[in-house]
């Protein structure tokens, strides 16, 4: 046995970052995980993998696309799905190398195996129960899968699935038209796959801001993902290696069905809190499954905390990590803080689409009066030239104060573009703020400069 100021269940974006930051603040920090790596569903089966696959298929479809266009010639190369496989392993495997390494330099104890916490104060790992005066759930999500459809990896695939499937197959319907089904549809597509994306709403991506995801189906519809909307799936069923998705469409309750190599089922994940011993330790619980937390990560359990996943708010990576953040230097006796108003969301197909802050529909809703700065990246001479001008910079103001409220991008670098208006917001930035600030030409920045100049006076360049 042995005992440490915090331990962490779970070595994911929330859980590793915790306990570096507890560390550097003088904590005695262990993290238990199962998996064999660290870095959890993001960097072993997540965020990371995808982002290769989506960098490699993105570089074949500017081969097929844009190359003879700059007198490149020479044909499209072939595609070796082993190759792209292992390319994507090699990723995985230096960052989770470098996260032992980072555990290794702050003196982060791993304690390998499956925890759970027999009693407050203690946590078990295999047949050794250890103690700590802190105690932080870091334990991520799973993906939640339709009732009565049965997720076997193979035919019918989660995220996890999708990313090492055995070839490339020639048909895929898509189960959700959330962040998950748009990269891993758009990865397959690129590959030559025929994409069906069958999505309950009548909108893909919900929760965006409704004009982004307008451009934004259309912009993927052009790239040859084909969408089934209003569509509710009743069933999937398998045989002789195919499987065939039966869905009901809500305007007139009609049946109808798509067959398909594979499907992937991408309709939302749940808190992955299995096994912890939670319910014997009393420990309270919403409805959807996330543990109950205060403003500060805490439980009704003394000394035991939760963040990322397991608790509320949006299952992203980079919230995951600010609260791990917090809740260390909360741990240490200092202020911890997350500001929720600022929490980037970014999804990374071509063109990448990324927000933050309020859409439209949540001012017109909040009876808010705003005002709307918009450029298209057809008028910025870099996007141009890169064959990238598809998109537009959407920019919401405060219609008295100019009080930046929201930003919306979907083309070029947009999962970069967003974080000079996050940093704005922090600041309580206006639009004439942004707008007044010196960007370099020629970038893609410049089209946020100018949707920030559009709030005002007008944009230059349209
Ligand atoms: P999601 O919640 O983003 O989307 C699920 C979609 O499935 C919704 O549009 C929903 O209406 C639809 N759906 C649900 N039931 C259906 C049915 N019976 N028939 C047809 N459609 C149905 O979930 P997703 O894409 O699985 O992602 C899970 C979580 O992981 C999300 O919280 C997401 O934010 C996060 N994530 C974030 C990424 C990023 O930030 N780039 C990448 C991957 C995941």
């Amino acid at each position: 046995m042995a005992s440490f100021d915090t331990i962490i269940i779970g070595a994911g974006p929330g859980g590793y970052v915790c306990a570096i930051r507890a560390a550097q603040l003088g904590l005695k920090v262990a993290v238990v995980e199962g998996r064999d790596t660290l870095g959890g569903t993001c960097l072993n089966v997540g965020c990371i993998p995808s982002k290769a696959l989506l960098h490699a298929t993105h570089s074949l479809h500017e081969v097929h696309e844009n190359f003879e266009k700059m007198g490149l010639m020479g044909g499209a190369p072939t595609v070796d799905w082993g190759k792209m496989q292992a390319y994507k392993a090699d990723v995985v495997s230096g960052n989770t190398k470098g996260i032992e390494f980072l555990f290794k330099k702050n003196k982060v104890t791993w304690l390998k195996g499956w925890a759970t916490i027999p009693a407050a104060g203690k946590v078990q790992v295999g047949d050794e129960v250890h103690e700590a005066k802190n105690i932080v759930i870091a334990t991520g999500s799973e993906p939640s899968a339709l009732p009565g459809i049965t997720i076997d990896e193979t035919i019918v695939v989660s995220s996890t699935g999708a990313l090492t499937l055995p070839s490339i197959p020639k048909t895929m319907v898509v189960i959700g038209a959330g962040v998950i089904g748009l990269e891993m549809g758009s990865v397959y597509a690129r590959l030559g796959t025929a994409v069906t994306v069958v999505e309950y709403l009548d909108a893909i991506t919900p929760g965006m801001d409704a004009e982004v995801a307008k451009s934004f189906q259309r912009i993927l519809a052009k790239q040859g993902l084909k969408f089934v909307l209003g569509a509710a799936v009743q069933s999937v069923e398998t045989k002789d290696g195919m499987a065939k998705v039966s869905y009901k469409l809500r305007k007139n309750d009609s049946d109808a069905s798509l067959d398909a190599e594979v499907v992937l089922v991408a309709t939302g994940r749940k808190p992955f809190t299995k096994g912890l011993g939670l319910e014997a330790l009393g420990v309270e619980m919403l409805p959807r499954g996330q543990v109950k937390t205060d403003a500060h990560f805490a439980t009704n359990v003394k000394g035991l905390y939760a963040i990322g996943d397991a608790i509320v708010g949006p299952m992203l990576a980079h919230k995951a990590e600010d609260e791990g953040m917090a809740l260390a230097e909360i741990m240490a006796g200092k202020a911890g803080h997350v500001n929720y108003n600022v929490i980037p969301g970014v999804v990374y197909t071509a063109p990448e689409v990324a927000s933050v802050g309020a859409t439209e529909e949540q001012l017109k809703e909040q009876g808010r009066a705003y005002k709307v700065g918009k450029f298209p990246f057809m008028g910025n001479a870099r996007a141009k030239a890169v064959f990238q001008a598809e998109g537009f910079v959407k920019l919401l103001a405060d219609a008295a104060t100019d009080r930046i409220l929201g930003a919306h991008i979907i083309g070029p670098g947009a999962g970069d573009l967003i974080h000079e208006v996050c940093v704005a917001m922090e600041f309580g930035a206006s639009a004439q703020d942004l707008a007044l600030t010196c960007h370099a030409h020629p970038t893609y920045s410049e089209a946020v400069r100018e949707a920030a100049l559009a709030c005002g006076d007008g944009a230059i360049h349209a």
